[in-house]
């Protein structure tokens, strides 16, 4: 195993200070914590192509609704540094919401903000939840800016998160290499996702459905299927008892719908578990 001599750090000010003295390329892996085998994924990569890694645990306000789950958001610093340094992280960085955004936010519950166009969030999961890739990308535009990486790795898991954060990136003209990085499902096939700690047994067991959904579509569309609505008629039918949010295919160039399915698209999944109601996401590329 790769055991580095890992360093928990919680304040701006001591991060910066540590970065400077770091000669050679410092990878960036932005997580809220709550560590499982997808994250690992990430910080190995991470810690392959570069000199230097830090991975940031921090469960970001900005991006949670009013009626989301900031307050029950699982919290395990204690476990994550293990797997963080086990994976080849060299600094975890955990600041508090009070380190990490000043006092207008505390005071107006406004602060300033990175928001990427209407055309990019008016739809997935940006439909249902507002503002939600404002504070994704205001919170990793800070993250960017106190560590200067060169690359910094997301998962295709969030697949709108990773195709906006690219634009972001292009937009703003940060000089940074986003690493896209593969999903990584549980042996049943579920995409592993730090939410799925709130599955009941039963709602563990349904949640397969929507990767076999998923799955099920890539086999016809290589048998010659392609028509959107075929297809995602099919998926709908693997998520009888979920609240379905959306079902739809996307070009992965522009994230617009298609109608006719080619090479490369993406197929994307959000629906709610019968018994539980946990928003899952899911994604595969077609
Ligand atoms: P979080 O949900 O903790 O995810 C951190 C990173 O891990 C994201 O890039 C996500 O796509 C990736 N990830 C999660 N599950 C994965 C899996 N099963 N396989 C591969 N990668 C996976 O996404 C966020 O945090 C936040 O929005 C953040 C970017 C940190 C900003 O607050």
């Amino acid at each position: 195993m790769n055991m580095k001599n890992l360093k928990l750090i919680q304040n701006k000010a001591e991060l910066r200070a540590l970065l400077k003295e770091i000669k050679g390329d410092v990878g960036l892996v932005p997580t809220m914590g709550a560590l499982h085998r997808g994250h690992q994924s990430l910080i190995e990569r991470a810690n392959s192509e570069n000199d230097f890694v830090v991975v940031s645990v921090f469960v970001n306000p900005t991006q949670f609704g009013p009626n989301e789950d900031y307050d029950k958001y699982p919290r395990t610093l204690e476990s994550d540094l293990k797997l963080a340094e086990s994976a080849g992280a060299d600094v975890v960085f955990a600041p508090s919401p009070k380190e990490m955004y000043t006092d207008i936010y505390f005071e107006e519950k406004e602060t300033t903000l990175v928001c990427p166009p209407y055309k990019y969030v008016n739809r997935l999961c940006g439909k249902t939840r507002a503002g939600h890739f404002d504070g994704v990308c205001t919170v990793v535009s800070k993250l960017f800016n106190l560590t200067n990486p060169k690359r910094a790795y997301f998962g295709q898991k969030d697949a709108q998160q990773l195709f906006i954060i690219k634009k972001m990136v292009q937009e703003l003209d940060f000089d940074i290499e986003i690493v896209k990085c593969p999903i990584v499902r549980e042996t049943d096939g579920l995409a592993i996702s730090s939410r799925n700690t709130y599955l009941s047994e039963n709602d563990r067991k349904s949640a397969v459905n929507i990767s076999k959904a998923l799955f099920k579509v890539k086999e016809l569309k290589d048998k010659g299927i392609v028509e959107s609505s075929t297809l995602i008629d099919t998926a709908i039918a693997y998520l009888k008892d979920f609240e379905v949010d959306y079902v739809e295919i996307v070009s992965k160039n522009d994230f617009c719908s298609v109608a006719t399915v080619k090479n490369g698209d993406i197929i994307l999944i959000a629906a709610k578990t019968p018994e539980c109601k946990v928003r899952l996401i899911d994604n595969l590329e077609l």
